[in-house]
This record gives structure tokens, C-alpha cells and sequence, in this order.
């Protein structure tokens, strides 16, 4: 158990970065290749971790039958012939959400893993979070009797569109997979029925705004809320994020600020607040459990796997397309929209800014 895991991260951006740090603060990983395409973020790749082989090409990687663990952090486009290249030789997955840039090639990328002698997991990182799993030890101890509504809502004034990210989809996709996601995995069912209703927020081309209610199989129903459009344009800027659990007998909800996350529960026996610091995006959690995983030959349960991102992408895809079978009104105009692009590139500090991956 003590030994380290030799990995190799493949595409050294802004997440890539993220993953190197929690693995080398770890100590459980040796860092023994980085990869990247572009030459800027090599020369970064060397001057932080000068041990490392540092290649342009992913090849070399995977050629290395002494790498145990390759690390996918580049964009979805090349993300599914990774994984099935990682397959293909040997190697255990930890990668970045969507697992491909569409349905098809996400599909082809789980039935590669799931049929090899290999390991996988992905950053759906809300389940990794403390919240989600304080919430859930309160539901299974039946405090708030069944478990029937789900609500969540994440509106913030964060990536505007034509700011990055092309390959991952509208903000429905890219960041509300992680609601559509963490819905399903409260309700421990699949999705039954849904309603979507978007709203093509500036006259861009795609809803930037969209509310989706539905039904699990299980007869649990769920609204999720998700929207970058909440106002880039204010003066001090806020954001409005919560989770809203509703049973037969009690509720359970949460809010944040992005530095601490308060959970409150009204059970039948307790009454608990209890506040913690909000944990980001959960990297160490999740390069912990995947060592453990390598490492004892036992899949920790707790791991997302390829299954339920794939799952998730798809019915985020499936409500977009759902918002555009209904009335899909555009309110306001381009011109805002460019306003807001200039704004958030002069911020130095703000909701979800894309900073430049040249900056170490
Ligand atoms: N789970 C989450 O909450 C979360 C949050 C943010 C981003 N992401 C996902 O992480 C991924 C990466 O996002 P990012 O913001 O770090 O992007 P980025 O553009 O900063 O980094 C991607 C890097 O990959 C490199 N690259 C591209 N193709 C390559 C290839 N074939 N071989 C080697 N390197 C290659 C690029 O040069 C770039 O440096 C995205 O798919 C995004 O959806 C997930």
C-alpha cells in the first residue's frame, strides 16, 4: 500500500494542473510523464515537476508498459480515443468529464473499459463532495422518511458562451451533467419522464438558461435549475446555488459560497447545521480513492465510473433537446453579450474565468 503509482498526465492545462498538484501533495503517484500538445504548457510541465518526461506525444505514453495509471485531462474531443487506447494497453483511467464529444464515441469509450481488466473513473466530482455525501447518510438513516423531491439549482454569472470549453457543450452540459448527475445518484433510478424549458439568454444560439422537472423510475421526482446568466453585468456580482431534498417526513438542503458549504437538516429526531469548507472540485478525494483502488485490486464503490458520465452527458443532451422542442424565446441582445465577454476578460477575479493555463 505504500508503494507509489507510476502515472502519466496526459493534456497539462488548467484541470491537468489541478491533478498534478493534489497527486504530488499525496505522495501516493509518481508523476513519470506529462503531455501536452501545446510547447508552452511542456515548458511548464518541466519547470514544475523536473522529474517527469515531458512529451508531445501521447503515444510514448501509452507505448511505456511500465505506467500503471494514465490521467485524461485534455478536451473531450481526443478523450474517447484515449480511453480507448488506455484499454487497449493496459492501463487504469482517471479522467475528466464529457468521456468524448458525443453520445456515440462516450458509448464506444465505457463498452471498451467495461469489457477490460482495467480500473476507470471520472471527475464527477459532486459525489466526491462532503455535502452530497453528509445529505445521504441522513437520508439512509431515514430522517426525513422517503426521499420523493429533488430540487437543484446552480445560477451563477460564470462562463459566458463562445469562452471556451466548445467541445463540452452549452453550460446545460458542460457544468449541469454534474446536477443531472448527482440527481440520479439521490434517487438511486433512472430517468422517466422530463420537461425542459430553456431560454436563449442575449439571442445567443443556444439556451444559456434551462430548467428541466421530471420523474425517476422509481416515482421520485426531480427540477434542476442551471444557468450562467446571472447577472455578469452587476455591479457586485452573487450566485444563487442550492440543493433542496424533500421526503415524507423531513427535508435536507444545502447552499454555498464556494468557500464553505452549509448543510441543514429538519429530521424527525434531528436538527443539524452543520458548515464546512466547500472543497472545490474534490481532486484529492478523488486521486485518493483511485490509489487505494489500484492499489488494493478493490474498486472502491464510491467512484463514479465511465457508465455514469456517459449516462448523465446523455440526458443533459436529452433536456437541451427537450428545451428546443417547446417555445425556446431569446431576450436581449449581442451586443450584451460582447459587454460581457470584455468585462470578464479584464476581471481578474470572478465566476468561472478560464484563466490562462500559461499562468503557473
Ligand atoms: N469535472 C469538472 O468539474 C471540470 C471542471 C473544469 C473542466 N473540466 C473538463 O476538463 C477538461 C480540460 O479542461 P481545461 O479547462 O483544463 O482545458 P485546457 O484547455 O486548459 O487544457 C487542456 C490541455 O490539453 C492539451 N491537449 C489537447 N489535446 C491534446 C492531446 N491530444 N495530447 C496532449 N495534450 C492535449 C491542450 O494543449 C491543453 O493544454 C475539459 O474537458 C473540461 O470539460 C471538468
Amino acid at each position: 500500500m505504500n508503494r507509489q503509482i507510476k502515472v502519466a498526465l496526459i493534456g497539462f492545462g488548467r484541470m491537468g494542473r489541478f491533478y498534478f498538484t493534489e497527486m504530488q501533495k499525496s505522495g501516493q503517484w509518481d508523476i513519470v510523464y506529462i503531455c501536452d500538445t501545446d510547447p508552452k504548457c511542456r515548458e511548464i510541465a518541466q519547470t514544475l515537476s523536473p522529474h517527469s518526461r515531458v512529451v508531445e506525444d501521447e503515444d510514448e505514453v501509452f507505448a511505456d508498459d511500465s505506467i500503471e495509471v494514465v490521467g485524461l485531462f485534455t478536451l473531450a474531443d481526443s478523450r474517447g480515443h484515449q480511453i480507448e487506447k488506455a484499454v487497449a494497453c493496459g492501463k487504469h483511467i482517471i479522467c475528466e468529464k464529457p468521456i468524448a464529444e458525443s453520445i456515440e464515441k462516450e458509448w464506444k469509450a465505457v463498452k471498451a473499459a467495461e469489457h477490460a481488466p482495467i480500473f476507470s473513473t471520472v471527475n464527477l466530482y459532486l459525489r466526491n463532495s462532503w455535502y452530497h455525501n453528509y445529505i445521504k447518510h441522513w437520508i439512509d438513516e431515514g430522517e426525513i422518511g422517503e426521499l420523493a423531491i429533488i430540487r437543484i439549482c446552480h445560477m451563477t454569472p460564470g462562463l459566458a458562451p463562445g469562452e471556451g470549453h466548445e467541445y463540452e457543450g452549452p453550460a446545460f452540459h458542460d457544468c449541469g451533467m454534474h446536477y443531472v448527475d448527482i440527481a440520479r445518484w439521490y434517487a438511486k433510478s433512472e430517468f422517466k419522464t422530463w420537461h425542459a424549458q430553456g431560454l436563449r439568454m442575449w439571442n445567443y444560439k443556444d439556451p444559456w438558461w434551462l430548467q428541466c422537472h421530471g420523474t425517476f423510475e422509481s416515482g421520485v421526482v426531480f427540477d434542476i435549475t442551471q444557468g450562467f446568466v446571472y447577472g455578469q453585468l452587476s455591479k457586485d456580482q452573487t450566485h444563487n446555488s442550492y440543493t433542496d431534498i424533500i421526503g415524507t417526513k423531513g427535508i435536507i438542503r444545502m447552499t454555498h459560497d464556494f468557500k464553505t458549504a452549509v448543510v441543514e437538516l429538519r429530521g424527525v429526531t434531528q436538527t443539524i447545521r452543520e458548515e464546512r469548507p466547500y472543497g472545490g472540485k474534490n481532486i484529492d478525494t478523488l486521486c485518493r480513492l483511485f490509489a487505494e483502488t489500484v492499489l488494493t485490486g478493490k474498486r472502491n464503490t464510491q467512484l463514479p465510473t465511465l457508465r455514469d458520465s456517459v449516462t448523465a452527458s446523455l440526458y443533459a443532451w436529452k433536456f437541451l433537446d427537450d428545451a428546443r422542442q417547446h417555445d425556446l424565446p431569446a431576450i436581449g441582445n449581442l451586443e450584451t453579450l460582447e459587454e460581457i465577454r470584455e468585462r470578464r476578460r479584464n476581471m481578474k477575479n470572478g465566476y468561472g474565468l478560464l484563466r490562462s493555463k500559461y499562468i503557473i
